[in-house]
């Protein structure tokens, strides 16, 4: 939490960069398994980047030659190392690429992977306050500008730096006066370009936060599609993502003055000395202190070098890009995690009995630490009892299922199951045996098998259907033309509320757990429906231990034991008959009320 709030505080003041790029050494662990692959890699580009700078010299000599005597000899020479070293270059071009790709597919999955573990292993709280669209662009775009690094731009990096470094090296060597002379505008180059590269970086992490955002819109719009259109708000959404898209745009182009800048500069400082560099040489070559070939080539080295300093803009903009994405990602990977295992469970842990004790458990929302949900909740349930969890809306229930799944630690008290502290149950293994079946069922996109399987991976087709018989879904699941097969979710068949809590139910059926946790729909069905539902959830709830979160009055009737929630207190405890007959009893103004609108 306290992380949290670091990490969005801290946006504006931009991180020493020393630092940032030590932090993202860390990512260097997914390519270590391939750094063989890479360094070869690495070795191609050095000797292709090398016979690359060989070119401008041959053709120095070429020019050269032709005031040569013997010069068809000459010519023909020369020709013919050209050609060998295109032929050089072009083998090594294709295998770096090879090899790069490789190294960076690799890595990119495992870090891929990496993130998406990482993800599923954060506690609830996380995603109390992430929206869905910034995480799924933390593992697609963050690394896809990663890819890019990988891929080409540090290819590209060390290629136009050996060109310079390189270039500078055989300028000095062919003519150390004209050099200086071109050289006097690259200091300041380089000066502004940090300069240049530190605007760049912001705006650009300025740019992907906002794009993150628009995305976002998109994204909920289309999830909640019905109310948008329900409400005939298309053009509120409309204007949401537009407002968005032109902020991402504003700051976008405000970024661009910076990189149009720098690029003038580079021309006007550059290629300004190039001309410099030919008046200067054209004069040498008239006082025969130099031949034209020497000329032609400087004049193409340093035509290579500028145009490599130019590109080194942009390659500098991108790592700069890649290490503010690198950042985000560095800081999912920083959260706390839930002790959750990944492997697939060997035999399932069987021992819960489902005795469930609260002691004087109180809990605040991390998202809300100053108001208290739950305050000093003290109840113990019986293994194998069916009780029913009422009370006004906000009462508190849904929490209360959400702290005995360890959505979230309380903060003082404790939960014991089967005598034993809840968290020092194995995380994973306790979960596993108990299901929740929520008030709003989404169903997975795939089949309606896969969908009911998903309690209980592996189980086979016909226990399957049985579970599906158990909870009346298979009558209507077998009216559907494909049967078990047919698919649901979001681009399959829409479903009814109905029958996807039958579906809902057919999974928990399947999972077998020791204990349920249900929160029921608050929507009413009609009552056919409703009498499916009812008794699938009797197959359900029968021989063991279950907390459900009661709207039906048929549920609250066959409950062994009502209780009463009220600002996260429990105010009333009992069987049901004995809360009815209570003369001042909440309950029985709730089941009044309830039965008044049934
Ligand atoms: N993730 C959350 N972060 C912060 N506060 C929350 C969160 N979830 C619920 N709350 C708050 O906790 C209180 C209890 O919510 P809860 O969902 O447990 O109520 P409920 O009894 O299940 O209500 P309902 O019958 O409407 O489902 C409410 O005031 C709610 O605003
Ligand atoms: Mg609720």
């Amino acid at each position: 939490m306290a992380k949290h709030t670091a990490s969005d505080s801290d946006e504006p003041k931009p991180k020493p960069s020393l630092k940032s790029l030590k932090r993202s050494l860390r990512l260097y662990k997914y390519i270590k398994p391939y750094r063989g692959a890479f360094v070869l890699g690495m070795v191609f580009l050095f000797l292709s980047s090398a016979a690359n700078l060989a070119f401008p010299k041959f053709l120095g000599e070429l020019v050269s030659a032709s005031t040569q005597p013997d010069f068809l000899k000459q010519l023909g020479r020369i020709a013919l190392l050209l050609a060998g070293l295109l032929v050089v270059q072009a083998v090594f071009s294709y295998f770096r690429i090879l090899l790069f790709v490789r190294v960076a597919e690799k890595g990119l999955a495992a870090l891929r992977q990496a993130t998406y573990s990482k993800m599923l292993r954060l506690p609830m709280a996380f995603f109390d306050h992430k929206r869905v669209g910034e995480l799924t662009s933390r593992i697609a775009s963050d690394i896809n500008v990663l890819q890019d690094v990988f891929t080409s731009t540090l290819a590209e990096f060390i290629r136009q730096l050996i060109i310079i470094v390189g270039g500078i090296g055989l300028l000095l060597y062919t003519s150390p006066r004209l050099t200086l002379i071109m050289l006097a505008s690259l200091p300041p180059v380089v000066l502004l370009s940090v300069a240049f590269g530190r605007f760049i970086r912001r705006y650009a992490k300025d740019v992907s936060k906002m794009m993150a955002e628009a995305t976002t819109v998109v994204e909920e719009t289309l999830q909640g599609m019905a109310s948008v259109k329900s409400y005939a708000n298309e053009h509120f959404e409309l204007g949401r993502y537009t407002s968005r898209t032109n902020e991402v745009a504003k700051t976008a182009i405000r970024g661009g003055v910076f990189r149009a800048g720098f690029a003038s500069f580079v021309i006007l400082g550059l290629f300004g000395a190039v001309v410099l560099v030919i008046w200067q040489g054209s004069l040498d070559i008239a006082r025969g202190a130099m031949d034209a070939g020497d000329l032609f080539s400087f004049v193409l080295y340093s035509s290579f070098i500028g145009g490599s300093i130019g590109g080194m803009a942009d390659v500098y903009a991108r790592l700069q890009r890649a290490s503010g994405a690198t950042e985000e990602l560095l800081d999912i990977f920083d959260q706390p995690e839930e002790p959750i295992r990944l492997e697939p469970p060997g035999a399932r842990d069987r021992s819960l009995k489902g005795a469930v004790v609260f002691e004087e458990v109180r809990f605040a929302y991390p998202s809300r630490p100053e108001f208290e949900v739950i305050q000093g909740l003290d109840v113990a349930i019986e293994p194998g009892t069916r009780v029913a969890l009422v009370g006004s809306s906000g009462a508190g229930k849904t929490t209360l299922m959400a702290l005995l799944l360890r959505f979230y630690t309380p903060i003082s008290g404790r939960i014991r199951i089967d005598g034993r502290d809840l968290n020092n149950w194995d995380l994973s293994g306790f979960r596993a045996q108990v299901a929740l079946v929520p008030q709003e069922v989404l169903l997975f996109g795939g089949s309606i098998l896969e969908n009911i399987r998903y309690g209980k991976p592996g189980a086979s087709e016909a226990e399957v259907v049985e579970a599906a018989k158990r909870a009346y879904a298979h009558d209507f699941i077998v009216a559907f033309p494909e049967g078990y097969e047919t698919t649901v979710g979001e681009r399959g068949i829409q479903l009814s509320g109905g029958q996807r809590q039958r579906i809902a139910i057919a999974r928990a059926l399947l999972n077998d757990p020791a204990l349920l946790l249900l929160d029921e729909a608050t929507s009413a069905l009609d009552s056919e429906s409703e009498y499916y539902v009812q008794s699938a959830l009797e197959a359900l709830m029968k021989d063991r231990t279950s907390l459900v979160i009661a709207h039906r009055l048929s549920t609250i009737r066959n409950a062994d034991r009502i209780l009463v929630l009220d600002h996260g207190q429990i105010v009333e405890d009992g069987a049901p008959d004995a809360l009815l007959s209570r003369p001042e009893s909440r309950f029985k103004a709730l089941w009044e009320r309830q039965l008044a609108n049934e």
